[in-house]
């Protein structure tokens, strides 16, 4: 039987799983101290099978370098340099970490009350580390179990398209996630600054968020559940990569339903509380690259002619993003889910894009699972095949660096060092 059908196969509505857990976390759960070094040793044995390039391996070699010499995290060693960004689930914060001198992002989220909107973060390891704090909390004990492996996935999730994760804490009554710091930002900070991603950056945007998703699949069993522009993010040297990924079904499918929000990229099947996997991922993927490609939100779709006036004023989307650009009527949460779950799903239009992106985007956005296209479809797609042979970022690095020097706050940084190279 399927995990997470096991115990509660009535109460389990939807027949949600749970991803695997690596066995050697499994038998190791209890020894917290051995756990980096395990993870770190496991690290370089998964980079070596990883199919990635010198350089990318070089990259990781680096990362795990500092996460050694970083070793356990302590909020004492950490000082606060500037707030990068906040979300639904808390507040992202640039970091340095004193004994080091490495930069990195720090997640934290006071937390008040189970019920309120936690990030998926922050939800995992809240639980993970309350037995030891004493907080009532209303999960069963086998749950919580299984929520403290699954935090394990995360120290192993190591792929040139996933940002790198330092480990967590709690202090303060606060939840800190700390990750590697991408100093060229989100992608919809970058949407703030210019009128439009073009599509050749898309097309390598497309690449990373694919090989990311299959990564998560292939290694972790686990899907993402949160594509959106805001878990993109980017560096100076061009690397594209996927943060704030779900583990844990359980724990995120009882929480998300509270919030939605008035932009929603949940596909329509997850809206109407159906059973969803990764092909809700691809959809979210498509709704987000629609998004990037006008500059707009595309929900409700903007008619032909809005469109022509938004490239009318910039053919290129490279110009700085005038105030009220892409202007939009904005629905109220439910007439944007019933949007989504019956009407014609947004589009592409040729005339200004490519033949093979508009029908990518048509094959992601599909209402039907059926007729969705799967990740290994999109692998084989044309518009992936396009931008997957090319192995260096030096078009994406140059892309960033001019969206940077636009708006010298991309990063909302006050300190000199806001773009980096730290
Ligand atoms: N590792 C990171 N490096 C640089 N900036 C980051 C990093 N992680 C997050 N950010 C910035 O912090 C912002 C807030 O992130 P957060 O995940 O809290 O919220 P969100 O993704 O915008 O929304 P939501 O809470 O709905 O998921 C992001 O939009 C991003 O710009
Ligand atoms: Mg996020």
């Amino acid at each position: 039987m399927p995990r997470g059908e096991s115990t509660s196969a009535g109460k389990n509505k939807l027949r949600l799983t749970l991803p695997q857990v690596p066995k050697e976390f499994v038998e190791n759960s209890d020894n917290e101290n051995g756990i980096l070094d395990v993870c770190i040793e496991s690290l370089e044995k998964d980079l070596e099978q990883l199919d990635c390039t010198d350089k990318q391996k070089d990259r990781m070699e680096e990362f795990f370098n500092s996460k050694r010499a970083i070793g356990e995290l302590k909020h004492d060693d950490l000082v606060n340099i500037c707030e990068l960004g906040q979300g639904n689930g808390g507040i992202v914060w640039k970091i340095r970490h004193k004994l080091t001198d490495k930069i990195m992002a720090r997640k934290y989220c006071t937390f008040t009350n189970i019920d309120d909107h936690w990030c998926n973060w922050c939800q995992w390891f809240w639980n993970s580390l309350s037995p030891k704090k004493g907080i009532y909390l209303e999960i069963k004990p086998a749950v919580k179990n299984q929520i403290v492996r699954e935090l394990k996935v995360l120290d192993r999730c190591n792929s040139p398209y996933i940002v790198g994760f330092y480990g967590t804490f709690a202090a303060e009554g606060q939840i800190n996630i700390c990750m590697e710091y991408m100093d060229g930002g989100s992608l919809d900070l970058i949407l703030k600054k210019v009128m439009r991603i073009p599509e050749h950056i898309l097309g390598k945007i497309t690449v990373a968020v694919l090989r990311g998703l299959s990564y998560l699949r292939e290694h972790h069993r686990i899907m993402h559940r949160d594509i959106k522009p805001s878990n993109i993010l980017v560096n100076h040297q061009g690397e594209i990569k996927l943060c704030d990924f779900g583990v844990s079904a359980q724990l995120i499918d009882s929480t998300l339903q509270t919030f939605i929000g008035t932009r929603s990229y949940m596909s329509p099947e997850r809206l109407e509380g159906a059973h969803y996997g990764i092909m809700s991922d691809i959809w979210s993927l498509g709704l987000s690259l629609v998004e990037m490609a006008l500059g707009r939100y595309p929900i409700p779709p903007p008619s032909i002619e809005d469109i022509d006036r938004l490239f009318d004023v910039d053919p290129d989307g490279n110009q700085s993003r005038p105030e009220g650009y892409g202007c939009y009527k904005v629905l109220a949460i439910f007439e944007l889910m019933e949007w989504i779950v019956n009407e014609a799903p947004p589009s592409l239009p040729e005339k200004h894009f490519s033949p093979d992106f508009c029908d990518f985007i048509d094959r992601c956005l599909k209402k039907s699972t059926t007729e969705r296209a799967d990740l290994n479809t999109l692998l084989h797609h044309p518009f992936y095949k396009r931008y997957a042979t090319e192995s260096d970022n030096q078009d994406v690095s140059l892309w960033i660096e001019q969206v940077h020097q636009k708006d010298q706050s991309l990063t909302n940084d006050n300190d000199n060092n806001q773009y980096g190279r730290s």
